[in-house]
């Protein structure tokens, strides 16, 4: 996978994080072309091999796409991890606030905080809402894809654990109930494609699709940090990570003011 920084460096040089560009300008490239761009953007000495980074594409300004972000052992090994995460804290179904009715993903959480909703409406809260214990903590390849794509954002307080039967699908939402919206959301996909909506920050924006793949990471940052996501579908039998099929979503998302 290729990888190109264009936007950070006239706020100096990361020392290794997400470089970008958008797709025009990637599909454009050449490999020399895009190390000239470097050398120009952040300097000899600070040009780290692409092979090194992960690579992004801007979709739009804010939603940042790494395809194959996790390699098979990692993803292997993260289902691993959340499997044992919810041995502990066990999948629920989320219902909707008011009506009551039943999400089609059920969910978990691990870090500080989780996310959940009731009849009484979202919030986060410290505690699963069956077991009432702490959620588990975070693996640590989730906080190091965190240190990677939210780059000098503060640390992370929540990873929403989405799990995707074949039917399942998320409407158009915001992610705001943060206190914080300065660091991005970021999201790591395991199992079948989803076919990925996003719009703009408001419902009756232009929405587009793209596809999220088995160890593909997403962010959703700065303009886009209130975008308007959700999933249309899951494409069933397009990855052989979870042999029961379907599909699992984490989002990290900070949640309290640093
Ligand atoms: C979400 O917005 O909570 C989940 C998005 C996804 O499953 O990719
Ligand atoms: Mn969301």
């Amino acid at each position: 996978m290729l990888c190109i920084f264009l936007g950070e460096a006239t706020q100096g040089p990361p020392s290794r994080g997400p470089w970008v560009a958008s797709s025009q300008e990637f599909l454009a490239m050449t490999e020399e072309a895009c190390r000239l761009r470097c050398l120009e953007a952040v300097g000899a000495g600070s040009c780290p091999e692409r092979s090194a980074l992960p690579f992004a594409l801007e979709i739009a300004p804010g939603v940042r796409h790494f395809p194959e972000y996790l390699d098979r052992g990692e993803q292997a090994a993260l289902l691993e991890q959340l499997r044992e995460i919810w041995r502990g804290a066990p999948l629920f179904t989320p219902r909707m606030p008011r009506t009551g009715k039943p999400f089609s993903v059920r969910m978990t959480n691990c870090g500080p905080l989780g996310w959940v909703s009731d009849i009484d409406g979202y919030r986060y809260q410290a505690n699963h809402p069956e077991t009432r214990r702490p959620w588990p903590p975070f693996p640590p390849r989730v906080l190091a894809a965190w240190a990677e794509l939210a780059l000098g954002s503060p640390p992370p307080e929540a990873c929403l654990v989405n799990v995707y039967g074949g039917s399942a699908r998320m409407g158009l939402h915001q992610d705001r109930d943060e206190d914080e919206f300065s660091a991005p959301v970021v999201s790591l996909s395991l199992g079948d494609e989803a076919v990925f909506r996003i719009g703009g920050t408001t419902r009756d924006s232009p929405t587009r699709s793209f596809r999220l793949r088995s160890g593909d990471a997403m962010s959703l940052g700065g303009p886009a940090r209130l975008a308007f996501h959700g999933v249309d579908r899951i494409v069933a039998g397009t990855s052989t990570l979870l042999p029961e099929g379907g599909r699992i979503n984490l989002t990290l998302r900070r949640v309290t003011k640093p």
